[in-house]
């Protein structure tokens, strides 16, 4: 017997298929077993007569335990009412591996805290709305790649273990390095700059580390982050560049994460708003936005989740804000020709969540970048590779950072990005 997906079965109407998975739900009423099998592609309800089977698999499937794992093979037969379509008249029941009672989560989820449920992660996972979580990460996952290979950038993979800050000393994890020390990279930025020298346009993505001492609902002390970085760009461009991006990330899970968003209670309604462009708006000018609302802010400082949630007020699309003061940005960040106060960023700010998006463009001078690394204090010793850039055919360039689970967070319409990864790790939490 062929074994299908659950998400095939419509496919195979009228057909008898076997379909390998775990027990999610059962109930039982008289001469029926309704059997809830998912397979990580999808639930399918499996009905059982007494009649359609022999007296010891009826009675088996009566004690079949939650999450035991199971096969079952019977007929497909169409029903619209069913949640993907379709269901089993089961022929045959087997039991893989009855599971251990009582299974930690209850199928009421809600009634344990986050806590408990995190504590529980590597089960939780299983859960209706956690695996929808991580098929619509996979897939923007996947949308980002494509919009990126499809526009001639080369993926470049920069290190992990780094000799220096890229995003302030404050949050950098030490690693022993034989007699040296290292540290787990905050960006791969200041590689993806070199790299961009040598390929043009140029993207990384994978996990970055920040010892963020910080408990918000936004903050992970490891996430996962696309770096694109472009020789030649201006502010401007990498502005153009961003809000097509998230805008082919959301239209592309509008496309294909429908059933996950049903699972989630997402209204997708206002994801479809999410086309170019976005407003945009100075530093200064969305300063007098946050005091206009009434919420507090210290002149010149940076805005932190109640000033970017005035900022965005209640715009359905995110809103770029540019031109930063020097004072709280970056040290590789150019200074604005026309401010010498402000530097050339942007961060995009999406509703629900703030920050996305972090970037701009970087400091072409060399001067200019010798005085910023003294202003810093950072070792100029581990920027030297970092100055030849600007001593060897500098030329303008751009990139920015955008952070996977908060992407995820804003498109899923979750409150927290500790459910938006698989296993998070927080300043409380480095298990399981
Ligand atoms: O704004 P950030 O710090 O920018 C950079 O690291 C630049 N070097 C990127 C670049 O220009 N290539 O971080 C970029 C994004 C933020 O906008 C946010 O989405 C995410 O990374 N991020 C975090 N996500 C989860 N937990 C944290 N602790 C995060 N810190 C940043
Ligand atoms: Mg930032």
């Amino acid at each position: 017997m062929a074994f299908v997906y659950v998400a095939d079965l419509k496919k195979h109407a009228g057909q008898t298929v076997a379909v390998r998975g775990w027990l999610f739900h059962r109930r039982s009423a008289g001469k029926l077993h309704f059997l809830q099998v998912r397979d990580g592609s999808g639930v399918v309800q499996c009905v059982m007569g007494r009649k359609d089977v022999d007296e010891k698999t009826f009675e088996l499937a009566g004690r079949a335990t939650q999450e035991s794992s199971v096969i079952v093979e019977g007929e497909v037969r169409l029903d619209e009412r069913a949640p993907g379509g379709a269901e089993l008249g089961v022929k045959k029941f087997e039991i893989h591996a009855m599971a251990e009672q009582p299974y930690p989560i209850a199928i009421q989820q809600h009634e344990h805290g986050v806590d408990f449920l995190m504590e529980q992660r590597h089960l939780w996972l299983r859960g209706p709305k956690s695996a929808a979580t991580l098929r619509v990460r996979a897939r923007v996952a996947q949308s980002i790649r494509d919009f990126f290979n499809n526009r001639g950038f080369f993926l470049v993979d920069p290190p992990i273990l780094t000799p220096a800050a890229c995003e302030g000393t404050t949050t950098l994890f030490n690693v022993e390095y034989f007699e040296d020390k290292a540290y787990l990279t905050q960006s791969g930025q200041l590689y993806m700059e070199a790299a961009a020298m040598a390929l043009g346009k140029v993207y990384s993505f994978g996990p970055t580390f920040r010892a963020e001492k910080s408990k918000t609902r936004r903050h992970l002390t490891e996430f996962w982050m696309v770096e694109p970085e472009v020789a030649w760009a201006t502010l401007d461009d990498i502005m153009n560049l961003a809000e097509e991006f998230v805008s082919f990330v959301v239209q592309r899970a509008l496309e294909t994460c429908r059933e996950e968003f049903k699972v989630l209670e997402r209204d997708p309604k206002p994801l479809e708003k999410i086309v170019p462009p976005f407003h945009r708006i100075s530093y200064d000018d969305a300063c007098a936005k946050v005091k206009a609302a009434g919420v507090e802010m210290k002149d010149e400082d940076d805005f932190g989740t109640p000033q970017e949630m005035a900022i965005v007020g209640d715009s359905e699309k995110p809103v770029m804000v540019h031109r930063y003061p020097t004072a709280v940005k970056a040290f590789y960040m150019k200074r604005d020709p026309q401010n010498e106060k402000r530097v050339l960023c942007v961060d995009v700010l999406a509703p629900g969540i703030g920050e996305i998006i972090g970037g701009g463009q970087r400091a072409d001078d060399l001067r200019y970048l010798e005085d910023q690394i003294a202003l810093h204090k950072l070792p100029r010793s581990a920027f030297e590779w970092y100055l030849d850039l600007r001593k060897y055919g500098s030329v303008p360039h751009s990139g920015f950072g955008l952070g996977l689970e908060r992407t995820v967070a804003w498109i899923c319409g979750n409150e927290h990005v500790r459910e938006c990864i698989p296993f998070p790790r927080t300043i409380y939490r480095i298990y399981p």
